[in-house]
């Protein structure tokens, strides 16, 4: 198991290597994220759609989910592409807005993706452990999406 700043490192280097395409650094991160973190058992990257108000699923660890396009508004993926705010959801079954990927899922965090304050997708993490995710989560994954939007822009 990596330490946070040490994978925060790793993927800083994925984003400036030219040589490593924006497709393979999402999955590198979800991998990286999803097999060095405990809590992390399910890591996405949903991007919006450019003619429609939808999301869809790019990069993935974990298990296959059938929710590949979401649309705005819906789940706590869609209310992320409307709010531009992070989610933290500390009890799934509390939300009447939750689109149920696995039942094995307990706990979510949302932290939507800025391309010149632009909110154009999101990282996606669930767990199975309730109450799984703290601030520094947040920070940590506000800091993975600086470097996603700085591979965006190279
Ligand atoms: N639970 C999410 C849907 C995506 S899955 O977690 C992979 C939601 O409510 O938006």
């Amino acid at each position: 198991m990596k330490r946070y700043e040490q994978l925060s490192s790793e993927i800083e280097l994925l984003a400036i290597d030219k040589k490593i395409s924006l497709d393979k650094m999402l999955t590198t991160v979800c991998e990286l994220l999803q097999s060095n973190i405990e809590h992390f058992d399910w890591v996405g990257f949903y991007f919006h759609d450019t003619q429609r108000p939808v999301l869809h699923l790019k990069a993935f660890a974990g298990d296959p989910t059938e929710h590949t396009e979401i649309p705005f508004g819906k789940g706590i993926c869609g209310q992320v592409a409307l709010s531009n705010k992070h989610f933290l959801v500390e009890d799934v079954t509390k939300q009447d807005n939750y689109i149920a990927c696995s039942l094995t899922v307990k706990s979510e965090l949302v932290v939507p993706l800025f391309v010149d304050n632009k909110n154009i997708g999101q990282i996606d993490i669930d767990s199975h452990k309730f109450k799984a995710f703290s601030k520094k989560d947040v920070a940590f994954l506000e800091e993975i999406n600086r470097y996603v939007s700085q591979k965006i822009k190279s």
